[in-house]
């Protein structure tokens, strides 16, 4: 099993992405934090809880991490997500446990210092991960694996024209992150994930399949439909978080290019990652980029580990 620690913003498709990873035989999550992204803070602690009490695994520690970007304002994603960020869906709090009493940046300590070959997976703002690499830089040769959901590579954004929302909400970590890495960072951008589409018959497919299992997500999804209908006229919403793991556990499915990343962090620009595609700037690849996906084989891992807890 791949020993992973999962910082998210929890979130519709950040709940998903840690049911499909908590299901999963070849994942073993060793932790989760939260950084303040789609809700605040506060609010991801308790989902992420809502969610491991769904699959029985309160013994996973959850950190509370950043409760603001680096420097611009915060501005959460409750539009998108619902109030409680999980679609509105007010599942009551879990009180058999509570967070861990570390914070997130004390939680990596104690999780990497232990452990060997961690993948990280980061669902959110990069704002936990920038302040990792920048006060202990030293824990990160224990990571062997750095996956972020972000970006826009060649395709429009979510937020802006051309800022996809995890950079555009804390621009100044996202960047810090590409030019400090020291691992190429696995960018599984807006581009691929705008193909994984979840809509009302798959879910009603799921809960045909297993209405146990499906559950959860019958209760958090269908504000997450009336949000893309509402928006854009889509019978169907994107998810993209659980694209993380799937390409994790299968990079056969995408087709990647290294190039160098950095993210604009002012202007009207804001959150943009710009890819130097023609290698203008001569400087060495820090991402390596999904560029392309097989969108119906990741989906179908996606159903497959949400529903019979075993995408291998
Ligand atoms: C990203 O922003 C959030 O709304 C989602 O959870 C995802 O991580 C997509 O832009
Ligand atoms: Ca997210």
């Amino acid at each position: 099993k791949h020993q992973v620690i999962i910082d998210a913003d929890p979130g519709i498709d950040d709940s998903l992405a840690l049911l499909v990873a908590l299901q999963s035989p070849m994942i073993d999550v060793i932790g989760i934090s939260i950084v303040a992204g789609n809700v605040p803070t506060e609010i991801g602690v308790a989902n992420a809880l809502k969610v491991l009490r769904e699959v029985d695994r309160l013994d996973i520690p959850v950190f509370a991490g950043a409760e603001k970007p680096w420097v611009h304002d915060y501005v959460s994603a409750q539009d998108t997500h619902g109030m409680d960020g999980m679609g509105e869906s007010h599942l009551p709090l879990v009180t058999e446990v509570s967070a861990s009493a570390l914070d997130a940046q004390a939680g990596y300590e104690a999780l990497l210092s232990a452990h060997e070959d961690v993948w990280f997976m980061a669902l959110g703002p990069l704002t936990n991960v920038a302040q990792s690499l920048k006060t202990q830089p030293e824990l990160w040769s224990h990571v062997s694996r750095l996956i972020v959901m972000g970006g826009a590579y060649q395709t429009n954004g979510n937020t802006s024209p051309v800022a996809e929302y995890n950079f555009w909400v804390d621009p100044d970590a996202a960047d810090y992150v590409f030019q400090n890495s020291p691992l190429l960072i696995e960018l599984v951008p807006l581009d691929v994930t705008r193909k994984i589409v979840m809509t009302p018959n798959i879910l009603q497919m799921m809960q045909y399949l297993d209405a146990d299992k499906s559950a959860l997500v019958a209760k958090i999804l269908p504000f997450y439909f009336d949000f893309h209908w509402a928006q854009e006229h889509v019978l169907g919403a994107v998810i993209n978080d659980p694209l993380v793991m799937v390409y994790a556990l299968h990079p056969e499915l995408a087709k990647t290019i290294d190039k160098y990343v950095t993210v604009v962090t002012s202007g009207i620009a804001l959150g943009q990652s710009i890819v130097d595609g023609a290698d203008f700037w001569q400087r060495p690849a820090n991402a390596k980029i999904l560029q392309q996906i097989d969108a119906k084989r990741a989906m179908a891992y996606i159903v497959g580990g949400l529903l019979t807890r075993d995408v291998t």
